[in-house]
């Protein structure tokens, strides 16, 4: 397989874990670790909130497009934790699949809610406090989740991590990989 598919890029909604997976798949491949929300904060020298809030969406995924592009350009072979919305855009999607093995995990919205509710980091997750605000943003995130889920199902393949560790997906990612392409784990 040689320079194609070298990074493992990971694809799914916020809060499913996918930089603390992809840190344990950085640790037990030795391979650099890369997320790329953190990297967009790093280049513009502010927070994704505050782009989101003082220049809007279209600037901060035109930057996520930009880091993207860079890290998944890169020849040392990495793994890349992706913004929940990077991989939404057709093309961008395409060069995920085309340098590195695009993984999908899953979770269900309860699992999800549990995990972003009390974070006030992601924009997109803002809704108006009124009612039950752990109802309302269930059904957000459940409609968000609708609206993605047929690009998310366009990653090589998915991994289920409800009631898994971050370890044991780690774990069940690579095994994937391992079946899809033999010789990945030894590439340097
Ligand atoms: C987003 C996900 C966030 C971040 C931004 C937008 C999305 O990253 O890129 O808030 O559109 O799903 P995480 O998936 O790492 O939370």
């Amino acid at each position: 397989m040689g320079e194609q598919r070298k990074h493992i890029i990971l694809n799914g909604f916020m809060g499913v874990g996918k930089s603390r997976v992809g840190r344990h798949l950085a640790a037990t491949l030795n391979r650099p670790f890369v997320d790329t929300d953190a990297l967009v904060e790093q280049r513009t020298g502010s927070t994704i909130r505050e782009l989101f809030d003082t220049r809007g969406e279209a600037f901060f995924r035109e930057r996520e497009r930009d880091v993207c592009r860079e890290v998944f350009g890169e020849q040392t072979p990495s793994i890349i934790s992706t913004g929940g919305g990077a991989l939404m855009h057709p093309v961008l999607l395409e060069e995920a699949r085309r340098s590195g093995w695009v993984v999908f995990l899953q979770s269900a919205p309860q699992t999800i809610l549990q995990r972003v509710k009390s974070n006030r980091k992601r924009p997109l997750l803002d809704i108006e406090p009124q009612g039950d605000y752990e109802q309302a943003l269930l059904r957000h995130i459940e409609n968000m989740l609708k609206e993605r889920q047929t690009m998310y199902l366009k990653s090589h393949f998915t991994i289920q991590r409800d009631g898994m560790e971050a370890e044991e997906t780690a774990r069940m990612i690579l095994e994937y990989i391992s079946l899809l392409d033999k010789e990945f784990i030894t590439q340097s």
